[in-house]
């Protein structure tokens, strides 16, 4: 197999962390006068913090100056991380360590791609640091998803080339991130959203090693 790498993408691949970002989010919004719905929350999905912050300032219809969306962004983040602060193990998503297992017996590379600051804090506070071979995160990238920076940069920490990394991905921006890096990717969620992705699967509960061999052979028809 040319396989020689995983990519995971971090929030809604391998945590749950959607639901802490709205909520603090929502803090700020309430504080700020600006409707905020679960529904727009998706459309952060993958977004880094300060675009974040554009977004939830244009449905509020609200100018801000640099300094004040630095503020901001810092207080929702100061909130985001108590939230984070309390995760378990319990919350890391079904299926997740059994696929990393799988693929470390057959000398896969796992590695972490995510736009995310907190990375780090994250896979510290759910115990799962240690299983990663690199982690490329929003800390040493200068431009975002769906740029494929932060795919390239995981693959050049594990020594393989983009052609034999497949990424995970749960955000549309994250698919494209991986497309442009020339990688084969793998969607994380509903298939109707993801549709550029080479496959889908609803969780990394529907993986196994024999599924990314076929996945792998598909993708280079
Ligand atoms: C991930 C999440 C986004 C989040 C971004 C930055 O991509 O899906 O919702 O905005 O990371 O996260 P950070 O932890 O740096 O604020
Ligand atoms: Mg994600």
């Amino acid at each position: 197999m040319s396989i020689h790498a995983c990519i995971f993408d971090l929030d809604g691949v391998l945590v749950d962390t959607a639901k802490y970002h709205f909520l603090a989010w929502k803090r700020l919004t309430d504080q700020l006068g600006i409707p905020f719905t679960e529904k727009d929350n998706e459309r952060l999905k993958g977004v880094s913090r300060m675009d974040s912050l554009e977004i939830i300032l244009e449905i509020g219809d609200l100018k801000m100056d640099p300094r004040q969306k630095t503020e901001y962004a810092t207080l929702k983040n100061n909130w985001y991380k108590d939230y984070i602060g309390r995760m378990t193990p319990d919350e890391i998503l079904p299926g997740c360590l059994e696929f990393i297992k799988e693929l470390k017996l057959a000398d896969i590379k796992v590695a972490i791609g995510s736009s995310s600051k907190n990375t780090l804090m994250i896979l510290k506070q759910v115990g799962i640091i240690e299983l990663f071979d690199a982690i490329a995160d929003g800390n040493i990238i200068s431009k975002a998803k769906p740029d494929p920076e932060v795919f390239i940069k995981a693959a050049n920490m594990v020594g393989c080339k983009p052609a034999n990394c497949i990424v995970f991905e749960d955000a549309l921006a994250g698919v494209e991130a991986a497309l442009n890096a020339g990688m084969i990717c793998v969607g994380v969620g509903s298939a109707k959203v993801l549709t550029k992705a080479h496959f889908v699967v609803s969780g990394l509960n529907e993986m196994t090693l024999k599924k990314l061999k076929s996945i792998e052979k598909d993708s280079r028809l």
